[in-house]
């Protein structure tokens, strides 16, 4: 599939986000973060306003579920017209139930991992996932800064998909710059989650082409 710029919308600006998103028209995806204040300390959509926000743009959108009830809600996001559905392990009670759901009913499935979580116990899981992110902040705000910690688990999880042979997309989320995507890249990542670095810059959408031709310039 090569690289991929799914941008958030989480610092973009809520009062209009259908115009928001209309800005960033050249990327892959449109990065979606469903806070529920439990999971995380903050708060942000659910169903209806995803719903709505599905029927303003023609961009794919891929959720980002930080949220409790996992098992519970994430068909929801499905129905709501999400493309892809990311659940966080630590949430799920039951990942490998949820990942088919989310698949027949028609969605990509990927699975979250926060910074402290390991890739290992979850090896022979990746076959049921379309995609596997891993964070590089703790999940809950943007704009804070990138973890190095992160790379060596992003080069860990690259391995255990070429190992099994499965091309599962590999996300990385938070602190995704042009100062920091071709590590990201280097070690194994192929789709890129950026909030602050595409909406803090003039042009939204210049920034996405910048991340790609640098991403793509670490991947060659
Ligand atoms: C953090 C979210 C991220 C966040 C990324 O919990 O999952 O998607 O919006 O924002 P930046 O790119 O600013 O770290
Ligand atoms: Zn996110």
């Amino acid at each position: 599939m090569g690289i991929q710029i799914t941008p958030s919308i989480l610092n973009a600006d809520f009062a209009a986000l259908g115009a928001e998103v209309a800005r960033i028209g050249s990327a892959d995806w449109v990065h979606v973060d469903v806070m529920d204040n439990h999971f995380v300390p903050n708060l942000t959509f659910g169903p209806t306003m995803v719903e709505a926000l599905a029927r303003s743009t023609d961009v794919p959108l891929d959720a980002h579920l930080m949220i409790e009830d996992a098992d519970r809600s994430a068909l929801a996001y499905v129905e709501a017209g999400c493309g892809s559905v990311t659940f966080h392990v630590e949430a799920a009670k039951a990942p490998v139930r949820l990942a088919r759901e989310i698949r027949s009913h028609g969605a990509r499935a990927s699975m979250a991992l926060r910074p402290a979580t390991p890739v290992e116990p979850y090896e022979d899981l990746l076959p049921e996932l379309d995609m596997l992110l891993i964070m590089t902040v703790e999940p809950g705000f943007g704009g804070q800064r990138f973890l190095d910690l992160c790379l060596p688990k992003i080069r860990r999880a690259r391995e255990l998909m070429d190992k099994h042979g499965i091309e599962t997309w590999l996300q990385v989320d938070g602190g995704i710059s042009l100062d920091t995507i071709e590590r990201c890249v280097e070690a194994g990542a192929d789709v890129f989650v950026a909030g602050s670095a595409v909406y803090s810059a003039d042009d939204p959408d210049r920034m996405v082409a910048e991340l790609r031709a640098k991403a793509e310039a670490a991947a060659r």
